[in-house]
Parts: structure tokens; sequence; C-alpha cells
């Protein structure tokens, strides 16, 4: 059986944040939240994560069996694993760093297996760096570990060791509590470190193993804004490579950001410099960007959408989109619609075949099927106090610069001549005019 603790109980100070490292978000999840995927195949069930006290990494996992366990003062990683030891009830523990999102399951499935086959008392995830900057450099004596050395603490020739410790360790429960004391502060840090057990299992003759993983980008801590990045770019990578895998077209993927959250279906094009966050779900066949931001919305079959926003909306199988166009939430959109250049809609509802290809505002208001809504069309859903619904039947004309005065009901097949400013409902299939008539005088210019 094996527990897991995973440690995130520290300062955070190289983040330079309001919030602990481990609660800044990569790609529509927190950094601790990868963390607890890397293990849930392995932990039976029972993570412990050590923090101090943080409310927000508790509500982070209110609705999961995830145990809390709290460090009072963050004085080093060995005090952070044993204020969790209470709660351990295994006989192999698991340590994580709540600062490392880009750790595989299958690594950790390796470790564990390492750690049984070799009957360890103690196996280390470790990783060849060409540059080390400030992780621990792991020690060997004749091939075998020997100990760990923080880089604050190593000496000139110390620091030019590439094997470094990534802060991930499988356990033996009994031997770790028995030897867990043994750590003292005497370092530069004045911290209780966890990596000092290295030493101390070696010296009780315990045996102890390493994994040296692959692919030193699974290591990454989260220290500061740029390995924030580095993380970012690592799951950025992985995430893109799956929807390609799976029959999504990429053009430039370093230059699109997909949510973990996010499916996407086959033969769907991504163009480049494109954010899809959420819950977002793309149909076949789609052209989505370039420029494209979409949020929490549900996007149907080839459905094109160019340099344009999507926020918390629905658009339908044919519907065109953009360039610049802004559906902000709440919005329902129809099948082969069109939704042109500098055109918002909110909170509204767009009939299939309905078109809206110019400048205009669409607010809380629901319109039927095939409408043509001309250029300028603005529909004043706000009379300086209070929000109204406007309904536009199937088959209108809206002229264009026609403005809509909410709350007004246009019936079926009704023309608006363009310039009116529609303030009463229009009956069906009737034609409403309201404007100023131009009038002409004869060679004003030359006598002025
Ligand atoms: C640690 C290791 C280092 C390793 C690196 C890998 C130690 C002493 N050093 O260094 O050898 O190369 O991880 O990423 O362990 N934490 C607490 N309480 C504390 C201190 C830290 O819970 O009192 C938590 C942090 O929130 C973090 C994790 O433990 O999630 C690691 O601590 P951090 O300060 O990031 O250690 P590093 O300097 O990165
Ligand atoms: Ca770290």
């Amino acid at each position: 059986m094996i527990n897991t603790i995973i440690l995130a109980a520290g300062g955070s100070t190289r983040l330079k944040s309001k919030k602990s490292k481990v609660l800044h978000e990569i790609l529509g999840k927190k950094v601790i939240e990868y963390v607890l995927d890397s293990c849930d195949t392995i932990s039976d069930k029972k993570i412990i994560i050590v923090s101090a006290n943080d409310k927000d990494i508790q509500s982070t996992f209110a609705d999961s069996n995830v145990e809390f366990a709290i460090q009072k003062e963050p004085i080093g990683t060995q005090n952070a694993v044993k204020s969790g030891m209470h709660l351990v009830d295994a006989d192999s523990v698991l340590v994580l760093c709540g600062d490392t999102p880009c750790l595989k399951k299958e690594t950790i499935e390796k470790l564990y297996e390492i750690h049984k086959r070799e009957c360890n008392k103690l196996t280390m995830l470790s990783v060849h760096m060409e540059n080390p900057a400030s992780y621990g450099r792991v020690k060997r004596v004749h091939g075998l570990i020997d100990r760990i050395v923080e880089a604050k603490d190593a000496t000139e020739e110390e620091l030019k060791i590439k094997e470094i410790n990534s802060g991930i360790y499988l356990f033996d429960q009994k031997e770790l509590s028995r030897l867990i004391d043994r750590v003292d502060n005497n370092n530069v840090q004045k911290e209780y470190y966890l990596t000092d057990l290295i030493k101390i299992f070696n010296e009780e003759h315990l045996k102890v193993g390493a994994l040296v993983a692959t692919d030193e980008s699974e290591i990454i801590g989260v220290n500061n804004r740029v390995d924030l990045f580095h993380a970012t770019s690592v799951i950025q990578k992985r995430i893109n490579t799956g929807h390609m895998l799976n029959g999504v077209s990429m053009v430039n993927p370093d230059s699109i950001f997909i949510d973990c959250t996010v499916t996407i279906e086959r033969d769907t094009l991504i163009n480049q410099c494109t954010e899809i966050k959420g819950d977002t779900v793309i149909k076949e066949d789609a052209i989505i960007g370039p420029h494209v931001t979409i949020e929490n919305s549900i996007i149907g079959t080839g459905v094109e959408i160019k340099n344009s926003t999507v926020l918390d909306s629905e658009i339908k199988d044919g519907t065109k989109v953009g360039p610049y166009a802004y559906v902000r939430p709440d919005s329902k959109i129809g099948k082969n619609c069109k939704i042109g250049d500098f055109v918002e809609v909110k909170n509204s509802s767009i009939g299939d075949g309905t078109k809206v290809s110019h400048l205009s505002y669409i607010g809380d208001s629901d319109l039927g099927q095939h409408i043509n809504v001309g250029c300028g069309t603005i529909f004043v859903n706000y009379d300086g106090e209070k929000k109204h619904r406007s309904i536009v039947e199937d088959h209108c004309f809206l002229g264009c610069n026609s403005n809509i005065i909410s709350p007004v009901k246009i019936g079926k097949g009704a023309f608006i001549a363009a310039g009116t400013t529609v303030t009463k409902d229009v009956e069906e299939g009737a034609l409403c005019i309201g404007r100023v008539r131009d009038t002409q005088r004869k060679d004003w210019v030359k006598k002025k």
C-alpha cells in the first residue's frame, strides 16, 4: 500500500505572488492539480496535502477525498513531510512536491516498480540536466547514491554535477518514521532538508536506489515565473500533440494554447495565435483562428471563426464568425448563420440562416430564422436603469442603421426600412419606416 504526501507549504517567495505557487494555473488546471493527477493511479486513494493551512488549496480539493495536514512554519521539506506523517497508514510513502506539474504517471509507476524490484527502503527520482541551476545535486560514490547536496550548500566542484534531485521519493514508511527526526538544520538556509535522509538511510545501511528519468522537462519545479513559463510550454506541447495525434490539424502549434479540459473532434483545423479555454467542445471540420479566443463554448461541425472572441456560448453547424466579432456569454447562434465583422452579440439567440454581416450590436434579444440584419443595426437594450429584450420573428428584414428600442416585437416577415428607429411592436408583414425626409436646395453650395 502507498500513501502520497504532497508538499505545498513552502513560502513561494521566488514566485513573488500573493498566492501559493501551487495554485497558479497552467492551461486550465492549477499546478498542484496536475501533481494530483500524476499519482492518482498509484496512491491507494490516500493523498495527503501538506499546506500552511491555505484555505485556497483546501477549497481547490473540497470535493475530493484528499486529506490535509498543516505545517505551522515553512522550515523545510523534512518538517513538511513530518507534518503529514500522522495521517499515513500504508507501508510505503510517496513524497511529491506540489510545484512539479509536468511529472508523468508512468514515471511514478516506474519508480514504484524499481522500489519493489530492488527491495529499496528509499528510491528517488533523478535526472541529468545540462544546466542544473538551483536544483539539489545527486552525489554518487562508486556509482551508488551517497547523498544530495543543495545548490546553496554545494562547493564549486559539487555544482558541476549534472544529475539532480527531482524532489520525488518513495520511502519505506517504518524507516522514514524512525529516521526522520535525525535531520537537522545545519546548513546555509537553516532549513530542515528532506534530502538529508538519503545520507542518513545510507549511514543506516538501508538500500537506497534511484530512477534516472530520461526527460528533464518532467521535473521542472515552478519556483518562479520563468519556471512557470517553461512548465506551461511543456504541458502545452503535450496537449497539442495529443490533439494532432487525434486528427486535429494545427498551424504553428507553439502559438496555440488549449486548456486540458477542451475536446476537439477530428478534421478540425486550428490556426495560429489561438486560445481555447475551459469546458469547450469543438466538433468536426471546424476552422478556428487565426487570432481567436474561445472559452466554455460549444462549436458545431464546420463552423469557421476568425480573429474573434467567443465566451460561454453555443454556435451551431456551418456558421461563420468574424473577422473581429465578439460573441459574449449566453448567446446561442443557429446553423449556417453569419456573424460578421465588428458584430457584438450578447445574451441573445439567433435562428438558423440569419445573417448579421457587419457593424451591429445584438443584446438581450431573440432573433428567428433567415433574418437579414443590415449593417449598423443596434438593439437598444438599456434604458439607463434596466435591460430589456426584443423579439424579431423569422424572415424579417432589418434595414441598415436601424435602432430597435427594446422591448419590442417585430412580427414575422416585417420589413424595417433603413435608418428607422423602432419604438413600438411591428405587425407581421408590415413595413416600418421612420426617418426624416431628405430635402435638397438647388445650387446651395454655389450661393452660400
Ligand atoms: C527541493 C529539493 C531539491 C530538489 C528540488 C526539486 C529540498 C531541501 N530540496 O528544492 O533538492 O532539486 O526540490 O524541485 O528538499 N515545502 C513545504 N514546506 C517547507 C518547504 C517547502 O511544504 O517548509 C514544499 C514547497 O511548497 C514545494 C516543495 O516543498 O512544493 C519543495 O520546496 P521548494 O522550496 O520548492 O524546494 P526547492 O528549493 O525547489
Ligand atoms: Ca521547488
